[in-house]
């Protein structure tokens, strides 16, 4: 596919990860078979680009995000051949093909640092990060990892720690080394000439490592000691310009947001770095600090802050957050109406929105009954993290299904046959036990369910520009559960209204008359 500038301004993108989409040969597992057979599917609900998290060869302690061979498929997914059926078919059906980069790190299980790891003057033993034991023989500093423990692993070989930041089988991999860089910038070169259309970047401010004394050790975690820093941008400028910016790809990067200015740097168009970005907020952060003030107060700023000169990726999910409708809405009394409300909300807020697999079924976390049912690395940690600190195991366990990222991991919900249709075997995952209820083909069925509005909202967006390109303007008070904003665009008015509680709520409007005519609403027959 040929790309114009600016072109994923108008995108709908659709995340699916492929380990929960759909199984195509019965072991269990989705795979890129199972991704070709529902292309129909999303051509249907109208996006118009899929972002795939990893299918990249790996041995999955982190699901696909530790990779030990950029350039091939992970065997339980397929093969090339499975892949390249996959992006030929999205593109006959006018798909775009976006990829996930882990590019932070690998697995230790890469070549790369199976190498490196062997003595300290090899030809890739500087393509990791690795530093003389401290003093006492310790770690060389006392970061963190985000999976919890140490962000070090002793290494006897080379009497030296290496970094993670991640877990320790996902080593960060060295930005500083020039050919290390020209290395990795060959897997995307890789990537462009297979026909991909684009990119997601994991977890990609932290290059930079500043320990030369530039990043601030009083943050325990090297994550947030080091985020942002100038390297990283350079470093990023500089991939950009030799890989993506070229043809056009579009760039989304998964950053660590902390104020207005961050925001700006990584997604000013002027600057040359993303094309959006998508912020990383632990979950357990989320879930304590959302509010719908917090959500309008944040819209409105980042709007200021980048609609001369950027861009925004909206989402409410992911594969690494509690369901949409479970943390933000009401997946019990008005599961319908919030489901549908957040799907409002996503598609008529200025940027490029983006749908996670499930979300326009309106899925919703899960609850498993002992840890050992989860499979998630980071719920483990978590759950043993809070033992440590003198949780009860009850305690322990009720927070982890809380923040689980396994909430949204949980295989597709396809029919109300057994496994929820995603497989003829059991799956490696649990399927939510609401499948009978909830599940695609039921909805498909039925005019007024989530996946319906989801359609509408796209279509929408898709026939009417002022969604895509008009003005911003919050209409609705600071206090409160109502969102409500107007976007306009050559004298068209659109007025989008939201409520974030369960009781009515009146909102004044004078630009409302008795004209004003109801394009969509979330209650049945609207
Ligand atoms: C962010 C990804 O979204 C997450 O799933 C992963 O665990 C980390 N980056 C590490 O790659
Ligand atoms: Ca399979």
């Amino acid at each position: 596919m040929r790309h114009e500038k600016d072109w994923y301004k108008e995108l709908v993108i659709y995340q699916i990860y492929p380990r929960s989409f759909m199984d195509g040969n019965g072991d269990g597992i989705g795979d890129l078979k199972g991704m070709t057979q529902k292309l129909d599917y999303l051509k249907e609900l109208g996006i118009t680009a899929v972002w795939m998290s990893p299918v990249y060869a790996s041995p999955n302690v982190d699901n696909g995000y530790d990779i030990s061979d950029y350039f091939s498929i992970m065997e339980e997914f397929g093969t090339m051949e499975d892949w390249e059926e996959f992006r030929d078919q999205a593109h006959q059906r006018g798909i775009a093909v976006i990829m996930d980069l882990v590019l932070n790190h690998s697995s230790d299980l890469h070549a790369w640092f199976q190498e490196s790891k062997k003595s300290r003057d090899n030809e890739f033993s500087d393509y990791y990060i690795w530093r003389d034991p401290a003093p006492d023989g310790g770690a060389p500093n006392k970061w963190l990892s985000v999976f919890g423990g140490g962000a070090w692993e002793y290494v006897p070989e080379r009497g030296q720690y290496y970094l993670h930041f991640f877990a320790k089988e996902q080593p960060d991999l060295n930005w500083d080394n020039k050919e290390a860089r020209e290395k990795i910038f060959d897997i995307i070169r890789f990537w462009n000439d297979k026909g991909v259309d684009g990119y997601r970047v994991d977890a990609i401010s932290y290059l930079d490592k500043g320990m030369d004394g530039r990043a601030d050790m009083s943050e325990p975690f090297g994550t947030s000691s080091c985020a942002n820093l100038e390297g990283t941008h350079r470093y990023i400028r500089e991939m950009v310009e030799k890989t993506t910016r070229p043809d056009n790809l579009m760039t989304v990067g998964e950053v660590n947001i902390r104020n207005l200015q961050d925001a700006k740097d990584y997604t000013s168009a002027s600057r040359g770095e993303f094309d959006m970005a998508i912020g990383f907020v632990p979950p357990i952060v989320e879930i304590k600090t959302w509010s719908p003030e917090r959500f309008k107060k944040e819209v409105k700023e980042q709007y200021e802050a980048l609609k001369e000169d950027g861009w925004w990726a909206r989402f409410f999910s992911n594969h690494d957050k509690p369901r949409q409708v479970s943390l933000y809405g009401d997946d019990r009394e008005y599961w319908l109406e919030s489901a549908k409300m957040l799907g409002c909300y996503l598609h008529t807020l200025p940027g490029t929105p983006f749908v996670y697999q499930g979300e326009e079924l309106g899925m919703t976390n899960i609850q498993l009954p002992s840890i050992n049912d989860y499979d998630d690395i980071d719920t483990k940690n978590y759950y043993k993290t809070m033992l440590k600190e003198g949780a009860s195991p009850k305690e322990a366990l009720a927070e982890s299904q809380m923040v689980s990222r396994d909430n949204a991991r949980t295989p597709m919900q396809w029919d109300d046959s057994e496994n929820g249709g995603f497989s003829s075997c059991r799956p490696w995952l649990p399927v939510n036990e609401n499948y009978t209820r909830i599940n695609a083909k039921q909805q498909m069925e039925d005019q007024d369910s989530v996946f319906r509005f989801y359609q509408k909202l796209i279509a929408l967006r898709k026939e009417n520009p002022v969604l895509v390109h008009g003005d911003f303007k919050l209409c609705c008070p600071e206090e409160g559960p109502v969102i409500a904003y107007t976007r306009s665009l050559e004298g068209e008015t659109w007025l989008a209204v939201h409520n974030f509680s369960g009781q009515e709520q009146k909102l004044e409007h004078d630009q409302v008359t008795e004209e004003t005519r109801v394009i969509l609403g979330n209650y049945k027959g609207q």
